[in-house]
């Protein structure tokens, strides 16, 4: 299992991104936030992402296990914070973003009562299979109805790489996500000449996917 907090104390933080996600700006209005809205991103990290959603004018929900990667989110953005202990987190708050500095699989629904999307980049497929099933069930039944989820995962030959980032296929996000949420592809591309990570590692192909999910059958 991956020492996440081990990378974090040693800065092995190669999924780190200095710009804002293409796929984030290309598709969040898919996700149909209505002003001040709140968005939830599980593994956060330090993503910019989070700073983009915030300057969209959104609130943000962070989980993150590393207080390490909190406390350079906060303090490398310039953010003014405040730190409390709400339940088995340290909770970090600035202005338009909260983060849960603690274990994604400890939160509960009383602490995303407010949000109405959800942004998964990295997250999913940073775990491994087992986690990413009991990650997409946790999902489901920590957020609310009709939540809308952009998720974005990579597809590649796993055998020619180890995970992290792991591949999650079509076929897998279908099953872990089909039996509680509307799905649909949105893209699905061969991106491995913007992969150097991948590159080097002698993987032939990296196709890079994003989905629309929506939580609710009919
Ligand atoms: C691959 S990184 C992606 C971070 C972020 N989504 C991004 O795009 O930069 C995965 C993150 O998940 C965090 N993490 C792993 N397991 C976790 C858990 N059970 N609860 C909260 N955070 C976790 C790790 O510390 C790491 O920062």
């Amino acid at each position: 299992m991956t020492d996440w907090l081990a990378r974090w104390q040693n800065n092995k933080i190669g999924w780190h991104a200095d710009t804002v996600n293409r796929s984030l700006v290309d598709y969040f209005e898919l996700l149909e936030l209505a002003s001040g809205a709140s968005v939830f991103v599980p593994l956060c990290g330090k993503s910019i992402d989070m700073i983009y959603l915030s300057e969209m004018g959104f609130s943000v929900i962070g989980v993150e296990l590393s207080s390490v990667g909190v406390e350079q989110f906060f303090v490398g953005n310039g953010l003014q914070y405040s730190v409390s202990e709400i339940d088995e987190f340290v909770l970090y708050r600035s202005d338009r973003i909260k983060i849960y500095c603690g274990d994604y699989f400890k939160l509960t629904a009383k602490h995303l009562l407010s949000v109405s999307a959800v942004y998964d980049r990295a997250s999913l497929i940073a775990l491994d299979l087992k986690l990413r099933e009991k990650y997409a069930q946790h999902l489901a039944a920590i957020i609310p109805r009709d939540v809308r989820i952009l998720l974005l995962t990579l597809i590649y030959p796993q055998h020619q790489m180890s995970g992290p980032p792991f591949s999650v296929s079509n076929s897998e996000v279908e099953s872990l996500f089909s039996s509680a949420f509307k799905y649909r592809q949105l893209h699905c591309f061969n991106d491995i000449d913007n992969e150097p990570k991948f590159l080097r590692a002698g993987v032939d192909c990296v196709e890079n996917a994003a989905y629309l999910l929506q939580k609710g059958r009919e």
